[in-house]
């Protein structure tokens, strides 16, 4: 899953503040705050077949980080979604396509962590380039030391540029051979993979941990829609590891890898004792859903 340079993304042009520049110049302040304190919000966002794909929901979670965060001289939600589309068309964008929209904090007069150093408005970041889904069939996980973070000091409702625990868990499960680390909240239950929300299945039900310690997804949201909308039961759960080895199956969600089954974790396999499979399923009403909704540009 080591992703690889793409040449179909060599003459990318990014958009930065109002600017379109060419990946090799797009380029951002010594004193913006995403380099002096990780000081930013994000969202990864996809095209499916000149269409953007959830995002208005994408865009809720951007304004609410950044209000969370105190940020001031935030773009409009109008101004962001012109962006995103102005890029999109610079690039001639229509399908298998990742945008990585940052918009942080700002440039600051000097360097230090009070926010009052910010004096010039918000940074956006549009960085739309070719990548259709990026894990394989199916992945293997391993447990990480490194717990996610609880509300008491960073909450997850922030989708925020502070992914240093989550990095930390990535390079323990690189060095066992996993594909992500599995994160646990601070009692030892299961919170979500590194990059990635997590679900299990069980006698034909569907489980993922409440959103208390991990990133309320939005793949994981549509993953709950789907299951309401289509008879399949479904419950957020306090979840312990022995509840995810033993489950018929696991997958993981989020924009990057959509739908991803899990067929280890920590070296035990994963068995579907019933002959049916509800992860084919919900891949199949997710695709469905990629093919015919989202915003055209
Ligand atoms: C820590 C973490 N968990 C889960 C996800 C998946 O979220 P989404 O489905 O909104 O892409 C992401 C994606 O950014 C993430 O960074």
């Amino acid at each position: 899953m080591l992703q690889q340079f793409n040449p179909a993304n060599k003459d990318l042009k990014v958009y930065i503040d109002g600017e379109m520049l060419h990946r090799d110049e797009a380029k951002i302040s010594v004193f913006d705050s995403a380099v002096q304190g990780g000081d930013a919000v994000w969202e990864g966002i996809r095209v499916y077949n000149g269409r953007v794909f959830s995002l208005e929901p994408h865009l809720d979670r951007l304004f609410d980080s950044a209000h969370a965060m105190l940020f001031s001289g935030i773009p409009t939600r109008e101004e962001v979604r012109t962006a995103i589309f102005k890029t999109l068309r610079a690039n001639n964008m229509r399908d298998g396509v990742h945008i990585r929209l940052t918009l942080t904090r700002g440039k600051k007069i000097t360097s230090g962590m009070d926010p009052r150093l910010n004096q010039a408005g918000c940074t956006l970041i549009v960085l739309a380039e070719h990548k259709p889904p990026v894990y394989p069939p199916s992945i293997k996980l391993a447990t990480s030391s490194v717990r996610r973070n609880s509300p008491m000091s960073i909450d997850s409702k922030i989708h925020h540029n502070n992914l240093i625990n989550n990095i930390l868990a990535k390079i323990e499960a690189n060095n066992t051979g996993a594909h992500a680390g599995l994160m646990l909240d601070k009692d030892g239950y299961v919170s979500e993979a590194n990059g990635v929300n997590v679900f299990a299945i069980r006698r034909g039900v569907v489980y993922t941990p409440h959103a208390d310690y991990c990133l309320p997804g939005i793949t994981r949201a549509t993953v709950l829609q789907i299951c309401a909308d289509n008879g399949i039961p479904a419950q957020e759960k306090r979840l312990s590891l022995t509840e995810f080895y033993t489950a018929d199956e696991v997958f993981t969600t989020g924009t990057m890898g959509e739908l991803t089954r899990v067929e280890s974790i920590d070296a035990r396999k994963i068995v579907n004792k019933h002959n049916t499979s509800v992860l084919d399923r919900l891949n199949g009403l997710f695709a469905e859903l990629t093919r015919t909704q989202g915003v055209e540009f």
